[in-house]
């Protein structure tokens, strides 16, 4: 398989392909989900909830992450690996890049960062320097506590523009993709078509460039309560191999996210 680049999501996006993305965090996850077709790996730090148990992603460290991407790099020949910058990891546009680094150097293709227009200075600074940037904006979960909880963003009039406007000054500041968290339906749509890089939407409808979800749900592990946007891909499945095609082919196909999903 060839490499998967900026260039190839820029491609999909343009064909009107839908772009597969799962979260994984080791290697032999990564080796299956590259055989099964899944074009971004994402190191996502919600390894600390379904991995290490914590209730939140804020404990999470770049340590962590680090260890996490090394794996994950180790497992895949050819699937973009993007990593997260955990809580208190980019606070300011130093510690952004330092950290950015590390886990450059662990593997990651790609650095995905939680916020809106306030991250646009550091988004710049860092593909400046090489570092290609995943922007993360709606409900974003290392902000839990300052949101009041797990909560759709985006539902009223002023909030919906203030996400629009976000996802305008990252893509500005030079950000390659940008995912969009539990976001209305229209509004992922919305901002879809305004920008000319790629949207990957979580719980965020159907007409986003490609769609994400953590792998422990879609796989129907992860014990917790689930969450409307999550489809466990297991129900008719004989093998994790077939699961997780049948991801691939209900994202590609449009038959995923469905109403049930969205909001
Ligand atoms: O950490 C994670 O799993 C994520 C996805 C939910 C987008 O950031
Ligand atoms: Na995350």
């Amino acid at each position: 398989n060839k490499a998967v680049t900026i260039h190839t999501l820029a491609a999909l996006r343009a064909a009107g392909e839908k772009i597969t993305m799962l979260t994984c965090y080791d290697a032999s996850f990564a080796s299956l989900m590259e055989r099964c077709g899944v074009e971004i790996l994402l190191v996502g730090d919600s390894l600390g909830m379904v991995c290490a148990g914590h209730n939140s992603t804020l404990p999470v460290t770049v340590a962590d992450m680090a260890y996490h991407t090394a794996s994950v790099a180790r497992g895949a020949k050819s699937a973009m690996i993007v990593a997260d910058l955990p809580f208190g990891a980019y606070g300011t546009i130093e510690t952004a890049y330092a950290n950015a680094v590390l886990l450059m150097q662990a593997g990651a293709h790609m650095i995905k960062i939680e916020g809106g227009a306030w991250l646009a200075p550091t988004v710049r600074f860092l593909t400046e320097r090489g570092i290609p940037i995943c922007a993360h904006i709606g409900l974003t979960p290392q902000s839990v506590h300052q949101l009041g909880g797990y909560k759709v963003q985006g539902k009223s009039t002023e909030s919906a523009e203030e996400l629009k406007n976000d996802a305008l000054a990252l893509q500005e500041a030079g950000a390659s993709i940008v995912v969009m968290e539990a976001i209305p339906t229209q509004l992922g749509r919305e901002v879809t078509q305004a920008l000319a890089i790629p949207t990957i939407g979580i719980g965020a409808g159907p007409y986003c460039s490609g769609q994400v979800l953590v792998m422990h749900d879609m796989l129907g592990v992860f014990p917790g309560r689930k969450a409307r946007f999550v489809r466990n891909f297991m129900e008719g499945a004989t093998s994790i191999d077939q699961a997780v095609i049948g991801y691939v082919r209900a994202v590609k196909d449009g038959s995923f996210p469905a109403l049930e999903h969205c909001f």
